[in-house]
């Protein structure tokens, strides 16, 4: 019996979303699991420079966080917050390769139905449409099975990259968040980005499939 199935009272969740095709290959999200600790510190400790002006400081160094020996605590607590239904915790596999997260975050229902989303993407994979399409998965669906009417994102002004990522999946800038957090050693501004159910012709992954930036897997 899958014990951490049957505890959810968690809409979408635990079941992997995708696959979609895009030019890095076949992209698909899937649970963390323990056992991405070797996979995820090689990663993480490799692509420093590339992820550490966008993350969160913490009062850890970069490389004492990104020990095999933390994936454990942090996966766990990933865990622990999707189990009661607050969280989304993907990783994003490019053919079958982990490749980067997807996390979907302070899932509300009732009267609100939102969450946030981010996600980082291994260098390796860059620049061939995996965060798109990620993205894309992950909209469709909060807005499907887990029933969200609204998703948020923040990204600094910086970030053009990013920036450009959620413009295509259709986020729309709401306002500039002054100072809001500790990114890279001060606290940074942010663009608040956010879209509603509403404003999603039908599915986001079909959209770009129709577009000709992905297609069926
Ligand atoms: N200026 C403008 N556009 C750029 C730049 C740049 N310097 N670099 C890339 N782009 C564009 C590309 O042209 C592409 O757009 P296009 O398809 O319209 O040409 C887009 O950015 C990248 O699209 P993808 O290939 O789908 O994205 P990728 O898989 O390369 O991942 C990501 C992008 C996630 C930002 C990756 O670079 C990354 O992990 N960066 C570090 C961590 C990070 O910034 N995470 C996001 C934090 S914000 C948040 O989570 C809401």
């Amino acid at each position: 019996m899958n014990l951490w199935r049957s505890t959810s009272s968690h809409p979408g969740w635990p079941t992997a979303v995708g696959p979609l095709r895009v030019q890095a290959g076949v992209v698909r999200l899937r649970p963390v699991r323990l056992r991405d600790a070797a996979v995820w510190s090689r990663i993480r400790l490799a692509d420093r420079a590339h992820l550490e002006p966008w993350e969160p400081s913490t009062d850890m160094d970069w490389e004492a966080r990104h020990t095999v020996s933390q994936w454990p605590a942090v996966c766990s607590g990933l865990r622990a917050e999707a189990r009661k239904g607050r969280m989304l915790p993907y990783v994003i596999e490019v053919d079958g390769e982990f490749s980067g997260q997807l996390t979907i975050g302070n899932v509300t229902h009732g009267a609100l139905r939102s969450a946030w989303i981010g996600y980082w993407v291994a260098s390796s994979v860059t620049g061939r449409g995996v965060a798109t399409a990620a993205l894309a998965l992950g909209m469709d669906h909060a807005f499907g099975p887990v029933r969200l009417h609204r998703l948020e994102a923040t990204v600094r002004p910086e970030n053009a990259a990013s920036r450009a990522v959620l413009a295509k999946v259709g986020f729309r800038e709401e306002g500039l968040l002054k100072r809001y957090l500790e990114v890279d050693g001060a606290w940074r501004d942010h663009l608040l980005v956010a879209i509603t159910v509403e404003e999603i012709n039908g599915s986001v992954v079909s959209q770009l499939v129709r577009e000709g930036h992905a297609s069926w897997a």
